[in-house]
């Protein structure tokens, strides 16, 4: 199952070579793998994408306890999901977690994102950053955004509600869905995901999908509002035979 496309497009742009190890069956961790490759910087996202899945906090610990190279583990989608790494900051030096405000605070157009690591590993990371800082106004915003959990929080509530609810919906139209802890269900339909994808465009409702092996018969669904799924569901109802 891939991940994250945008590791392998920045390490490319880098003099860096990118090892790809693929999830083992039903997304267990290949942590003898990565172990055994030990690369200067790993990186995992969890909750994943496009599966959604996310991966144990143990198995993350077991990895950051046998790499000496750096483990960044992406948790853009963490809102949604049932734990965090954070605690592995504590205990690792070679750790960092890294965050953005694009999902759980729906603030995508601000373009902020922040890393959570040890000084030490921190001061590397301010050795090569530009010298210009994010903007201002992006600062005083994500502060703001942070400051209000309470607000996040209920949304992120009602994202996972109505994850559950598509869930049922769409296994309902026979679509094979993944456990998900993000704020989308990777989906197997019943039929052709392309010719799907196509119908669902005509209709103005954009789902995401990747002609690439292991998932170009699969459908990834964001979790909308409650009229967007019902709307979406509707629409499947008609186009799903
Ligand atoms: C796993 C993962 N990490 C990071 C990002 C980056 O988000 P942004 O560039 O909006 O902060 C995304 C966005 O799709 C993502 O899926």
């Amino acid at each position: 199952m891939p991940t994250y496309v945008l590791y392998r497009t920045l390490s490319e742009m880098q003099p860096a070579r990118a090892i790809e190890i693929p999830y083992e069956a039903d997304f267990q961790l290949p942590i003898a793998a990565l172990l055994k490759e030990n690369a200067a910087l790993t990186c995992i996202a969890t909750p994943n994408s496009p599966s959604g899945h996310a991966v144990p906090l143990a198995e993350l610990r077991q990895l950051a306890a046998g790499l000496t190279g750096v483990l960044a583990i992406d948790e853009a989608y963490v809102d949604f999901a049932d734990e965090t790494a954070l605690p592995l900051v504590a205990e690792f030096e070679n750790v960092i977690i890294i965050r953005t405000l694009s999902k759980g605070y729906s603030l995508a157009g601000l373009r902020l994102g922040f890393g959570i690591a040890q000084p030490k590993l921190l001061a590397g990371l301010f050795k090569v950053k530009d010298s210009y800082n994010i903007d201002a106004i992006a600062c005083q915003v994500g502060a703001a955004a942070m400051r209000d959990q309470a607000y996040k929080t209920a949304c992120a509530q009602q994202v996972k509600e109505a994850r559950s609810q598509l869930r049922i919906d769409l296994k309902n139209l026979n679509f094979r869905v993944w456990d998900s802890q993000a704020n989308f269900l990777l989906t197997q339909p019943p039929q052709n995901a392309e010719a799907l994808y196509l119908a669902l465009k005509e209709r103005g409702i954009l789902v995401r999908y990747f002609k690439q092996p292991g998932l170009d018969d699969k459908l990834r669904i964001t979790i909308g509002t409650e009229e967007q799924n019902r709307l979406l569901i509707e629409a499947l109802v008609h186009l799903v035979r």
